[in-house]
């Protein structure tokens, strides 16, 4: 969106960091010195700096009609995001507070790009009968088929693939090591569906974005055009100093990413699932900018909305597996199912499918507004849910930080993930939704 004012923000930080050797010691460290004094005074150098960047200023005009708050002049040039806290709840707000906010666990949509985002359906609420609601099946039925192939699971793939996502410094979305990141998944995406033999059925492409780093689609086509998503979020951020500071985000996202994609290495075994002989398309889906404000998810959301897709269902795998927290606690490691913000009756569904085909249980829990992408597919109306490694507050404390790493991982925890990750996916293909809504 703004890659120019971004390069020179990055510029201008190595730029400090080589002039004062007590700022430039940072670049190769630690959690410590990501501290919040250091933070602070960079920053305040690079909002300084930032008002001279022409990219930066381009957006205040945006800022002369906005009613929300009194705002300065030096804060209008600055206020280029237009963000939502809670529905209906939006302010102006620079690039440093946007990160501020995420620090203190405040999180958003960053609608600045998708102000009518919902309209749509608001639109279609407003004027007919009421959209019919999905109803899900009663309980798994595909017990005999999903199975056996949660037999061929493989935590060696999961490590393989995430070593080498998290070696990326960062895969923050405006960087460019962000947009080799997203090339790389691409590429590992579309060799999964060779490898199954898959490739004139399944597809994997972009979804472009214009911020460096693009989202990733990976369709099996169903006999409808009724869709079923899986999600995960592919960039990582650290929130100290995204443009410099490492970021391998080995649990936030790497996690979900790997679990997501080793789900659809694996429903590819099934040759009717790959020849289409499910009623619904199944989508994986792999967001960029998630921690930019849900930039990714929204942009594909808002497409769908446009284009009247009719989604089933979308269920978000973000951040799958730290459980030292929950095992210090002395409470049994398990899976968090949130539930608030999200489809109650997807939700409970879920439920079902962690208890028939996980060796642990599920945990409920909470995660307030926007707090990961399900929340753009049910800005668009669509049903979603959300599940995480753990009740929310024991969830991975490293993360957003130079020390989001593997070696705090369980992989067998994340294999759990991914049975019910696959498990979702097949028993929701199969589902007759037509059906099931006549109450059949
Ligand atoms: C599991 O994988 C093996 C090869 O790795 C394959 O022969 C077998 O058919 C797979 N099982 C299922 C249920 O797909
Ligand atoms: C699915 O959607 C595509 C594009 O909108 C359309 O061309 C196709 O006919 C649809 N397929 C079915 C089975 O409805
Ligand atoms: C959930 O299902 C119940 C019936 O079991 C239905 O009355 C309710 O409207 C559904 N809620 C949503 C949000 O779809």
């Amino acid at each position: 969106m703004h890659p120019s004012s971004n390069t020179n923000l990055f510029l201008f930080t190595l730029c400090i960091c080589s002039l004062c050797p007590c700022l430039a010691s940072v670049y190769h460290t630690t959690l410590l010195q990501e501290s919040a004094q250091f933070h602070a005074d960079v920053a305040m150098k690079a909002s300084l700096l930032a008002l001279l960047l022409p990219a930066v200023s381009a957006r205040s005009v945006n800022l002369a009609g906005d009613q929300q708050r009194p705002i300065t002049n030096d804060e209008a040039v600055l206020a280029t995001y237009h963000i939502e806290l809670s529905p209906g709840n939006t302010r102006w707000v620079t690039e440093n507070e946007k990160w501020a906010l995420r620090r203190e666990g405040i999180n958003f949509f960053d609608i600045t790009d998708h102000p009518d985002f919902g309209a749509t359906l608001n639109a279609v609420i407003a004027a007919g009968p009421p959209k019919k609601k999905v109803v899900f099946p009663k309980k798994p039925a595909y017990q005999d088929i999903v199975k056996p192939l949660l037999a061929n699971l493989s935590k060696s793939h999961l490590e393989k693939n995430l070593e080498k996502f998290t070696s990326f410094h960062t895969r923050y979305y405006k960087s460019d090591w962000g947009r080799q990141s997203s090339e790389w998944l691409l590429g590992k995406v579309q060799e999964t569906i060779k490898e199954a033999g898959a490739e004139k059925y399944v597809t994997a492409k972009h979804f472009k974005h214009p911020w460096g780093q693009n989202s990733i689609i990976a369709t099996i086509p169903g006999k409808t055009n009724q869709t079923v998503v899986i999600g995960a979020h592919q960039d990582s951020i650290n929130l100290f100093l995204p443009s410099v500071l490492a970021a391998p985000g080995a649990d936030d996202d790497g996690s979900g990413t790997v679990t997501i994609l080793e789900a659809l290495r694996v429903i590819l075994q099934s040759k009717d699932i790959v020849k289409g002989k499910h009623p619904n398309t199944l989508e994986f889906h792999w967001y960029s900018a998630e921690e930019g404000g849900l930039l990714g998810s929204q942009a594909i959301f808002s497409a769908y909305e446009k284009d009247r897709r009719d989604v089933k269902a979308m269920l978000q795998q973000d951040m799958t597996g730290f459980i030292t927290r929950t095992i210090e606690a002395g409470l049994p490691e398990s899976v968090g199912v949130i539930v608030d913000f999200v489809d109650p009756n997807l939700t409970e569904f879920i439920k079902k499918i962690i208890t028939e085909y996980c060796n642990i249980p599920f945990v409920e829990t909470k995660c307030g507004y926007a707090c990961s992408d399900h929340a753009s597919a049910s800005k668009a109306g669509y049903p979603s849910a959300f599940v995480i490694e753990s009740a929310f507050e024991h969830s991975d404390n490293h993360i957003h930080t130079t020390n989001d790493l593997i070696k705090y991982l369980s992989f067998d925890h994340m294999i759990q993930h991914v049975k019910l990750t696959l498990a979702f996916a097949y028993e929701l293909a199969f589902a007759d939704f037509p059906a099931l809504e006549k109450g059949k």
